[in-house]
């Protein structure tokens, strides 16, 4: 990874504050600040240098900050922009959002708010950028993404890209919903049968007379209805993988003849003479306990074994949790594509129900919420509000009021007080013995609050 700090483009026609902005947020941050004193030299910025985030006053002359917007983000859909707008100006504000800046800042402020919105957008840029990289590292063995930066995933992906350099069986496990198929593919994708066929076998889909010769195949009159001869899908493997997802179903009869093809490497269709060697890497997947499948006798050990040589397991989403705000770019990009939009984004609210809730679905569940979610809602922000009620929708499970009630309360109190004391602040110009008196707050109080928020006062001094 590069040492290079990363890029902030500043711009604003006023030149004397953007030259003390640029100064704060360097200092603080230890960010390389560009400044440009309108939305025509932003743009030739732009053009030759990675800017990690945009910051952009709305009203400037010629272009203004929503022209500049939709510019920066015809080229890249992708760009973290802050829109500075002017107070009172709130459904500007609401505009820009929905045209697909990432937040906002109104005017004036102190230099620590945006400092601190800046660190926040700076992540945001760095999260989508891993998350590139990790997709870009993933299609250079050409397999499908799977996204993940925690530990836990790091070493599944790790353990995975192994499995792709042998030849060996491998036993998929883990929870319904958290990727065995996406690995199975990986893990050939990465293979050297990579290019040659990959064929998944549903095991619980088939009845078991079908699925004997499903797999294996059959003759011209092998049975009664048996008016063709029919390729088995080991056949159809040949050169390449056969994936048998949820293997824990399999009936003992089938369990017998698959460990027979496991030790001989060959099958016999059913009604030929004789049978014949096929070249097929075998990988299975179960989400069961197949241990009390052991011991009970319904799995037989010696197939366990020949199947399990290596095995990796899929972590649930409980494991890793620190992955879910990566996996909502992810999927809500995945949606934006096919519904040729661009990306929408959670609000911070709806981010933390989502990244506190439980998801017994796991990965499978927190992308089928998310596609609905960005199906079904209008504007680029999806926020609890905007989704659609859920009375009569037994299919989601998700419920926004998740967000524990006091956490909420925080935040809209925190939020609203920041709002207020800056307002006050400014129309003050920063005196705080004429603020307490004007909103009725004790001094001290007043002092305390300020300080909580890290307000700085002389900002506003006239
Ligand atoms: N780490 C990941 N990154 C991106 N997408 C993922 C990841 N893990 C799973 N997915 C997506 O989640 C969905 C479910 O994954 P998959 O079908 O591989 O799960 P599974 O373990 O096979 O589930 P089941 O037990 O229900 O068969 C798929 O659309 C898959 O692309
Ligand atoms: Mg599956």
């Amino acid at each position: 990874m590069s040492k290079r700090p990363d890029t902030l483009l500043l711009v604003d026609d006023e030149v004397d504050l953007v030259r003390g902005l640029a100064r704060a947020l360097e200092h603080a941050l230890s960010i390389r600040v560009l400044t440009a004193g309108s939305g025509h030299e932003a743009l030739g910025i732009l053009e030759r240098e990675a800017v990690a985030l945009v910051v952009s006053d709305i009203s400037m002359p010629e272009m203004d900050g929503m022209a500049l917007l939709t510019r920066i983000l015809e080229a890249d859909p992708s760009q973290t922009v802050i829109l500075m707008t002017a107070y009172g100006t709130i459904d500007v504000a609401v505009s820009a959002m929905k045209a697909g800046a990432w937040d906002f800042i109104q005017k004036p402020f102190a230099p620590d708010d945006l400092v601190r919105l800046v660190n926040r957008g700076m992540e945001r840029h760095r999260l989508l950028r891993e998350n590139r990289e990790l997709t870009a590292k993933l299609a250079q063995h050409s397999g499908p993404a799977i996204v993940g930066k925690s530990q836990a995933m790091i070493r599944t992906l790790d353990t995975l890209g192994m499995l792709g350099q042998s030849d060996v069986t491998v036993l998929i496990r883990g929870e319904t919903g958290t990727g065995k198929d996406l690995a199975a593919r990986t893990i050939h994708e990465s293979s050297k049968r990579k290019g040659k066929p990959f064929v998944t076998v549903n095991c619980p889909a088939l009845p078991e007379g079908l699925l004997e010769s499903e797999l294996f195949g059959h003759k011209k009159g092998a049975f009664t209805n048996a008016d063709k001869e029919k390729v088995g899908l080991f056949d159809e493997a040949d050169g390449g993988t056969l994936f048998l997802d949820e293997i824990g179903d399999l009936s003992p009869s089938l369990q017998t003849k698959l460990l027979r093809v496991l030790q001989n490497r060959e099958v016999h269709p059913l009604g030929a003479p004789s049978s014949h060697t096929i070249d097929v890497r075998i990988l299975a997947a179960t989400n069961q306990g197949l241990e009390a499948k052991l011991k009970d006798g319904s799995f037989r050990a010696d197939l366990f074994y020949r199947l399990n040589v290596a095995s990796v397991v899929m972590p649930s989403l409980r494991e890793i949790p620190e992955d879910i705000p990566l996996l909502v770019e992810h999927f809500l990009f995945k949606a934006a594509k096919e519904m040729g939009q661009a990306p929408k984004k959670l609000s911070p609210a709806l981010m933390a129900a989502v990244t506190s809730r439980q998801w017994p679905g796991n990965i499978r569940e927190l992308e089928n919420t998310l596609t609905g979610w960005a199906a079904l809602t209008r504007g680029e922000l999806i926020d609890l509000c905007e989704l659609p009620s859920r009375q009569g929708d037994a299919s989601s499970e998700f419920d926004p009021f998740f967000v524990p009630y006091l956490e909420q309360k925080e935040q809209i109190i925190e939020r609203f007080t920041r709002d207020y004391i800056h307002r006050l602040l400014s129309e003050t110009g920063g005196n705080i013995a004429l603020s307490a008196r004007k909103s009725a707050i004790k001094r001290q109080s007043l002092q305390k609050i300020i300080q909580r928020y890290g307000i700085d006062a002389t900002f506003y001094r006239k």
